[in-house]
C-alpha cells in the first residue's frame, strides 16, 4: 500500500557530545526550519538516567518559550535529539508534536517520513494493553522499541531494539531513537528518507540535513539504504537492519555555514538570487577540458550516449520549467525527439521507453518523491537515467545510472531561483554531451557554445544591477487582483515561471501562457489596468517572433492592459508598446531565460514583501516533498 499524500521532510537532529545538548539541538533546529514545519520539540539525556522532553505546537520561538517557563537547567545533558514536524498523521498539536516516548517513559522517538503499517501495529499494540498519548504514526515505533528493548531476544540491547523494529516498519521513515538507560548514546535509522551523521572531534550527530551540524563539522557520513547508525562521544557504527556491519559513505561537506546565512539580506532568497553569477559559473566549472564537454559522475559511456534515440526530461514545478527550456535546446543541437513531462503524471500514462531512451531527471533537492518515482519507472523500463541534482548524495541520484551536480550551493528560500538557474545550465551541458558524442555539433561548435554559457554568469550580474527598477514596479502593482505572463519559445517556459513564483510568493493568481495562444482564449482576461509582463526574444535573433508578439502586446495594451515588457537592450521597437521596460543583455536566443527570468524572480519577492508575506517560507510550501 502506498498513502498518496503531500508530506514535507521533518529536520531532525541528533547529539551526543561534550556540550550541552540543548542548545546544539536548538541550534541545529534552526538551521532546518527552512524545509517548513508546523510543531517542534526536544529530547535531553542527562547522563543520570533522565530523560527530560518537551515539545511544542507553532515555531521553534514557541517551544523555546516553552523551555523558559519550565527552566532550561532540566535539560542539562551532553545528549539529545530534536525534531521539527510537518503534520501527517494527527493534527500539529503539542500532544503530536516529536519526540514521542513509550508508556514507561524511558524511550524517545523523532521519526521523518510515514509508517504505512502503523495502524496494524497500533491495533497489535492496543490489543496488547498499550494506550497511546498521540495520533501518530510515530508513536507505535516508541511502544515497538520499548518492547523488543524488554522481552526476547533483543532485551537490553537497544541496538538490536531498533533493528527488530525497523524490520517490521513498512513505509519511508527516518528514526532516532534514544533510552534513558544508554545515556551516551543514540541510534539512527532509514530507509527512503534522508539521514547523514557528522563527525566531530569528541562528539557526533545525526540529522537530516548537514546544515544542522556544519556550524560544528564538515565531516560527515551518508547512510545507505536501509542502514542504521549508532553513535556515541567517540564514534560511530553503521549497520544493516539485521545488525550486521555495513558500509556508508563519508563525505566532505563543500560548502560552508556563511553560506547558509542570508548575508545581510532580508531574505534567503534575495540572497540567492544574487548568488545566481557565482551558481551559474559553479555549475559550468570543470565541464569543458581538453576541447569536450565532461559529464563529471558520468556512469553512461559515450556509446550510450550515441545510441539514444529519444530524450525524456522529468520534473517538478521550477525544475520542469527548466526542462522546458532544455527541449528547445536539446533538439536543436542534437535533433533528438525531447518529451518534458511533469513526474507526477509520467509513470502513471505508460511512457514509451526502452534502454535506447535517455531520461534526465532535474531535482534541486533530490528527494522530490514523484521524480523519484518516475526515475524508478524509467529504470524499470531499461530507460538510462541521468539525475541533474543540487543535493549531494540525495536518493534520485543514488538511485539513477549518472549523475550531474549543479553545484548551486543550498537554497533555502522556498522558491527555486539560483537551482532554477543552474538547472538550466546542467541541462544544456547534457544537450552538447548529447550533441558532442553523437557527432551532431562539430567540436568548435561546442566549444563556443560552451563560450556562450561561460558568458551567462556575467549577463546575469549586469541584470541584477538594474533591479531597483524592478523591486519600485513591484511595491506599485502589489495590489493588483492577478497577473499574466506571455512568452513565445523560450521565453514561454520563462512566463510560465514568472507565474509560479508569483503564485507561491504573493499568493496572487498569475497564468503563463505561450503568447500564440491569447486568441484562442486567455485574451478574454483582459480588462483594463491588469499587468501583464511579456517575455521578449530578441529582435535580432528571432525577428519574426519578435514582430508576433510586438502585435500581441499591441492587442492587449489596446484592451486595457498595463504592459510590462522584458526586453532585450536597445530593443526600440516593442518601447511604445511597453508601460513599463525592463532591459536585459543581449545574448544568444536559446539562453536568454537565464537573463528574462531574474527581473521576474525579484519581481514576485517585491510584491510579496509588499504584501507583507515571508518571502522564505510561502504559506502551504515546503522545500522538499517527500512524498506523492
Ligand atoms: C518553485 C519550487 C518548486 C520545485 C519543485 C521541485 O519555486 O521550488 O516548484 O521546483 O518542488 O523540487 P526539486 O527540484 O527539489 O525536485
Amino acid at each position: 500500500m502506498s498513502l498518496v499524500r503531500l508530506v514535507r521532510v521533518c529536520g531532525i537532529v541528533g547529539y551526543v557530545g561534550h556540550r550541552p545538548a540543548l542548545d546544539v539541538v536548538l541550534g541545529g533546529l534552526r538551521r532546518m526550519e527552512y524545509r517548513g514545519y508546523d510543531s517542534a520539540g526536544v529530547a535531553v539525556l542527562d547522563g543520570a538516567g533522565a530523560l527530560t522532553v518537551e515539545r511544542k505546537a507553532g515555531r521553534l520561538a514557541n517551544l523555546e518559550g516553552r523551555l523558559d517557563e519550565v527552566g532550561r537547567e532540566r535539560f542539562g545533558g551532553t545528549a539529545g535529539m530534536g525534531h521539527t514536524r510537518w503534520a501527517t498523521h494527527g493534527a500539529p498539536i503539542d500532544r503530536n508534536s516529536h519526540p514521542h516516548r513509550d508508556a514507561s517513559e524511558r524511550v524517545a522517538v523523532v521519526h521523518n517520513g510515514i509508517i504505512e503499517n502503523f495502524a496494524a501495529l497500533r491495533a497489535e499494540l492496543e490489543a496488547d494493553g498499550v494506550e497511546m498519548a498521540s495520533d501518530t504514526d510515530t508513536e507505535t515505533a516508541a511502544h515497538l522499541v520499548a518492547r523488543a528493548y524488554t522481552e526476547g531476544d533483543t532485551k537490553g540491547d537497544l541496538t538490536a531494539s531498533v533493528a527488530a523494529v525497523c524490520r517490521r516498519l513498512e513505509g519511508a521513515f527516518t528514526l532516532v531513537v534514544t533510552h534513558a538507560d544508554h545515556p551516551d548514546t543514540i541510534v539512527a535509522a532509514r530507509r527512503s528518507s534522508p539521514l547523514v551523521v557528522g563527525v566531530g572531534d569528541g562528539e557526533h550527530f545525526v540529522a537530516s540535513d548537514v546544515a544542522a551540524f556544519i556550524e560544528h563539522t564538515r565531516e560527515a557520513v551518508e547512510l545507505g539504504q536501509d542502514q542504521l547508525v549508532v553513535i556515541t562521544r567517540e564514534g560511530y557504527d553503521v549497520l544493516d537492519f539485521h545488525g550486521d556491519a555495513a558500509q556508508a559513505k563519508p563525505f566532505t561537506v563543500d560548502w560552508d555555514l556563511s553560506a547558509a546565512e542570508k548575508g545581510g539580506h532580508e531574505y534567503f532568497m534575495l540572497k540567492e538570487i544574487e548568488e545566481q553569477p557565482e551558481a551559474l559559473a559553479n555549475t559550468l566549472r570543470g565541464h569543458f577540458e581538453s576541447g569536450r564537454i565532461i559529464l563529471d559522475e558520468q556512469r553512461i559511456s559515450d556509446q550510450d550516449l550515441r545510441d539514444v534515440d529519444k530524450v525524456f526530461v522529468v520534473a517538478c514545478g521550477s525544475a520542469y520549467h527548466s526542462g522546458l527550456v532544455a527541449k528547445y535546446a536539446i533538439e536543436h543541437w542534437t535533433r533528438l525527439p525531447v518529451e518534458v513531462e511533469l513526474a507526477s503524471e509520467f509513470r502513471y500514462r505508460d511512457p514509451v521507453l526502452d534502454r535506447d531512451t535517455l531520461v534526465v531527471a532535474v531535482s534541486q533537492s533530490g528527494e522530490t518523491a514523484d521524480t523519484l518515482e518516475a526515475v524508478r519507472h524509467a529504470r524499470e523500463q531499461k530507460a538510462r537515467v541521468l539525475a541533474v541534482c543540487n543535493t549531494n548524495g540525495a536518493q534520485i541520484p543514488r538511485e539513477s545510472d549518472a549523475v550531474l551536480y549543479t553545484h548551486a550551493g543550498p537554497e533555502i528560500g522556498v522558491a527555486s531561483t539560483k537551482a532554477f538557474l543552474a538547472q538550466i545550465a546542467a541541462n544544456y551541458l547534457v544537450g552538447l554531451a548529447l550533441a558532442q558524442a553523437r557527432g551532431t555539433k562539430y567540436p568548435d561548435e561546442v566549444a563556443r557554445e560552451f563560450a556562450e554559457l561561460e558568458a551567462m554568469p556575467a549577463a546575469v550580474q549586469k541584470v541584477l544591477s538594474t533591479v531597483e527598477q524592478v523591486r519600485d514596479l513591484g511595491r506599485r502593482i502589489a495590489d493588483s487582483k492577478a497577473i499574466l505572463f506571455l512568452g513565445r519559445h523560450v521565453g514561454f517556459p520563462v512566463a510560465l515561471e514568472g507565474a509560479l513564483k508569483l503564485k507561491e510568493l504573493a499568493y496572487m493568481h498569475a497564468e503563463g501562457f505561450a503568447a500564440g495562444e491569447l486568441k484562442h482564449g486567455p485574451i478574454a482576461l483582459i480588462e483594463d489596468g491588469l499587468p501583464v509582463v511579456v517575455v521578449m526574444p530578441s529582435p535580432k535573433g528571432r525577428a519574426v517572433l519578435h514582430s508576433k508578439l510586438v502585435s500581441n502586446i499591441s492587442e492587449i495594451q489596446a484592451r486595457g492592459a498595463r504592459t510590462i515588457v522584458i526586453a532585450e537592450e536597445g530593443d526600440e521597437t516593442v518601447r511604445p508598446f511597453a508601460d513599463e521596460l525592463i532591459e536585459v543583455p543581449a545574448v544568444p536566443t536559446l539562453l536568454q531565460p537565464l537573463v528574462s527570468t531574474v527581473p521576474l524572480q525579484v519581481l514576485a519577492a517585491e510584491i510579496a514583501r509588499a504584501r507583507g508575506y515571508d518571502v522564505d517560507k510561502p504559506r502551504n510550501l515546503a522545500k522538499s516533498v517527500t512524498v506523492e
